[in-house]
């Protein structure tokens, strides 16, 4: 076309620079060979018009003319071709960036997406057409942990900014990345676009988070283990002097019964007594200052979870008496208040006890079971089951009082304890017959109610 034309007129235009489009389009689409044979060829079929159609008057005006056109189409063959270089060299970069997993992509300054690399679709899931043109924080409904004002100023100031980011993926699931920005400038130093790289950082924090969570259980634990300890020590202690006051009580009578009594020695027997006891009363005091000195923890936990943890700390003890324990836990219990270490001794004081029931038990299977239910709205049941030696009918209260035991290792401080533990929260603890053998001991725990009131009794 151009060459009929360029043949055809007899104007002295340099039809033949319209040839430079041919040119750019070829370099457009195709091979760098190609577009020198079209450079070539162009510049070919200039020279044959010229001799096909020589000008009507050639004059060295003329002449220059041609000569302009064909260093034009040289000049622009050359010039495509570096142009073309340079958009593959910038697309092999591009591609290097879609190697790598990481998110990394680019806004203007009115946040629109320029570019959105593989790395970025695998992680957010918005596909490259889906994210091109829209605002990146709206797309990925970014929370920023600091004011985007503050990090705009420090971006404006430092041309690059580092830190954490919430974005959320198509699906709604948050991502918590470390964030990397860095500005890009135009030739004039203005702010022209925002290279953003982002590190998902999800299962970093979920490990941290579960760490954490993990070494509280562990403080928590040890809580329960060091009161369990102390129990211990405490029935070592206190049971010492007791069975030196038992001892001396003994001997006093004896010189009472002597013919004539001894007074002599019954009075140094009744002072030993005296000291015994005062020094199980020291024992025991000193035992209630410790116990203050930790402070209760009123917080909302999980009463099902705590059932089971119970169960796990006493389940040594549990195996070397063969008593076989079962969980009914009703899922319609929710969050109890309280200090989930006192209650949690409770747990264990109850089932101890009903491990301890069960050791004469020869004729039928030891069989413990932890029952939690929903009393009422505000209230939640915990019972534990036991297919032990059972209550004596008449003397059921006399259980809770405190120094109460049938056993020989006995302190007789557990239910006593218990209660008070369950009462200061605003619940109560009772026993009552299973059937057809052993014992129930049930308590509640308020779910919400009470429970200001209850922090107030433990703390006072
Ligand atoms: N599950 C149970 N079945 C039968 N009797 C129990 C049960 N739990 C506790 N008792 C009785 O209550 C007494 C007091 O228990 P407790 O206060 O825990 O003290 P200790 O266990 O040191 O005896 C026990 O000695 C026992 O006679
Ligand atoms: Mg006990």
């Amino acid at each position: 076309m151009i060459f009929i034309l360029d043949t055809a007129t007899v104007l002295d235009i340099a039809v033949a620079t319209l040839y430079v489009v041919v040119i750019l389009i070829a370099a457009r689409f195709c091979k760098p060979r190609s577009v020198v044979l079209v450079g070539l060829g162009c510049v070919a079929l200039t020279i044959l018009s010229w001799v096909l159609a020589p000008p009507a008057r050639p004059s060295a005006e003329t002449l220059i003319n041609e000569c302009i056109s064909i260093v034009t189409i040289g000049l622009v063959t050359a010039l495509a071709l570096h142009a073309q270089q340079t958009v593959s060299t910038l697309r092999n970069q591009a591609n290097l960036l879609d190697l790598t997993h990481d998110p990394i992509f680019s806004r203007d300054m009115d946040g629109k997406i320029l570019y959105w690399n593989r790395g970025a679709e695998e992680l957010y899931g918005f596909k490259g057409a889906e994210a091109l043109g829209a605002v990146a924080h709206t797309l990925l409904q970014t929370t920023f942990v600091t004011p985007l004002e503050q990090i705009m100023t420090r971006l404006l100031r430092e041309d690059r900014w580092e830190g954490e980011l919430v974005n959320r993926k198509t699906d709604g699931t948050p991502v918590v990345v470390t964030s990397r920005w860095s500005l890009q400038r135009d030739n004039a130093g203005k702010p022209a676009l925002i290279l953003e790289t982002n590190i998902d950082i999800s299962e970093r924090k979920r490990l941290e988070d579960s760490l954490q969570q993990a070494q509280s259980d562990l403080a928590r634990l040890n809580r329960v283990l060091v009161v369990g300890e102390m129990t211990a020590s405490i029935a070592h202690e206190v049971n010492q002097p007791i069975a030196a006051v038992v001892t001396s009580a003994h001997a006093g009578l004896r010189w009472l019964d002597a013919q004539p009594p001894a007074l002599e020695e019954v009075r140094h027997a009744l002072t030993r007594i005296e000291k015994d006891g005062s020094r199980a009363g020291e024992v025991v005091s000193r035992v209630r200052g410790l116990v203050k000195k930790v402070p209760p923890r009123i917080e909302r936990w999980d009463l099902n979870e705590a059932v089971g943890e119970a169960v796990a700390l006493t389940r040594a003890e549990l195996l070397r008496n063969g008593v076989v324990s079962r969980n009914a836990l009703s899922s319609d219990v929710s969050l109890v208040m309280g200090d989930r270490v006192q209650l949690q001794q409770v747990l264990i004081n109850l089932i101890v006890n009903g491990i301890e029931a069960m050791t004469g038990v020869h004729d039928r299977p030891r069989e413990l079971t932890i029952r939690t239910a929903r009393a009422d709205p505000d209230t939640a049941m915990v019972e534990v089951c036991d297919t032990g030696t059972g209550l004596d009918p008449g003397h059921v209260d006399r259980l809770f009082q405190s120094f109460y035991t049938t056993k020989a290792e006995g302190m007789g401080m557990g239910l006593a304890i218990s209660r008070s533990i369950v009462e200061a929260h605003g619940g109560w603890l009772e026993a009552v017959p299973n059937e057809p053998h052993g014992a129930v001991f049930r308590f509640t725990l308020p779910t919400r109610e009470n429970a200001q009131a209850s922090a107030e009794v433990l703390r006072s």
